[in-house]
């Protein structure tokens, strides 16, 4: 497979440019995926420097290992979710890093391989699970959660109008037929809506069952609190969001507040404020990049330094 079928990495020039503040720091890409953000920091950095790339998905874990098997001397591939982050970079033998890259959500070879079950579009399990030894798949949620549980996953992480409707519609199917794949998923939604919205009915329903599945929003604020105990003075981390959930709560975090993921108004504290946000308005592809690269559209891009 070529490295672009695997994924083409996203705003490339203008994370590696904000994360990269001394050639021979060490530098934490925690979603290596295919390695795209990762071969440019190696491009970037001196013989000195170092890469220590995470994954929760083993497939993207085993694909960049070899992909990177030249240079083992500077980079380092560990398979671990966010709330790993602290004891993966102890584990590698390092105090502190000088920056964090975090490039959220799936790759386009998760949403391309059917039977990994997240994208409406194809016929696979009702799967979702990044990492495939975890304990929950969607079609877990959409048999056991209650009612009233789905249609606040919908609203919450899907933002999804219709999400009582579409919860009761599940929970009256589910009992005389199960839901096994993500076309009898899909099917049963779109014989709910008419026409031109469809679509993106499905993607905030489906974006909602990943969400939940892989505990996304939790783990993200996770790897921002970790990612700022080993992070050196001056230090940088950015992060590319797709969805505007994950993108308010990095903005808030850089602010020095915490958003609370289910409910919009309940914000957290953090002790101080200890970054500042190195750009002014939020970094957004190119029209060029989007029309090379359609799945850019929905990125959002912030980085910020740590001042205390
Ligand atoms: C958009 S892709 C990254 C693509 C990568 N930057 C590249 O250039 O190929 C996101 C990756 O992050 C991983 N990921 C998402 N959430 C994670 C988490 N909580 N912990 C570890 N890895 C995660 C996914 O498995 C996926 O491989």
């Amino acid at each position: 497979m070529s490295i672009h079928d695997y994924h083409e990495a996203v705003l490339l020039n203008e994370a590696v440019s904000f994360l990269i503040t001394d050639p021979s720091g060490v530098y934490v890409d925690g979603t290596i995926g295919g390695g795209g953000h990762s071969e440019k920091i190696l491009e970037k950095i001196s013989k000195k420097g170092i890469v220590i790339g995470i994954d929760r998905d083993r497939e993207a874990v085993a694909y960049s290992k070899d992909r990177f098997k030249k240079d083992v001397s500077q980079i380092q591939i560990y398979q671990g979710a966010f709330e790993a982050l602290d004891q993966i970079v102890q584990n590698a033998g390092i105090e502190k890093i000088n920056g964090l890259l975090l490039d959220l959500g799936i790759s386009s070879h998760q949403i391309d391989e059917p039977s990994r079950g997240f994208s409406y579009l194809k016929e696979g399990p009702l799967d979702m699970r990044m990492d495939l030894q975890g304990k929950m798949t969607a079609y877990d949620v959409v048999h056991t959660y209650s009612e009233a549980s789905l249609a606040d996953l919908f609203f919450y992480y899907g933002e999804e109008r219709r999400a009582r409707q579409i919860a009761r519609k599940i929970v009256i199917w589910r009992d005389k037929e199960r839901l096994d794949s993500t076309t009898d998923l899909a099917n049963l939604i779109r014989g709910m809506s008419s026409g031109r919205f469809v679509n993106k009915t499905l993607s905030r329903i489906f974006q909602a069952l990943r969400i939940e599945v892989n505990n996304e929003l939790s783990q993200l604020k996770t790897a921002l609190k970790k990612g700022d105990d080993v992070l050196k003075l001056g230090g940088r981390v950015v992060v590319i969001a797709y969805h505007s959930l994950e993108d308010r709560l990095v903005k808030r975090f850089f602010r020095g507040e915490f958003l609370s993921f289910l409910r919009q108004d309940m914000i957290e504290p953090v002790e101080s404020r200890r970054f500042r946000a190195l750009h002014k308005k939020v970094i957004r592809p190119s029209t060029d990049e989007i029309a090379r690269n359609p799945r850019a559209r929905s990125a959002r891009l912030r980085a910020a330094e740590k001042i205390r």
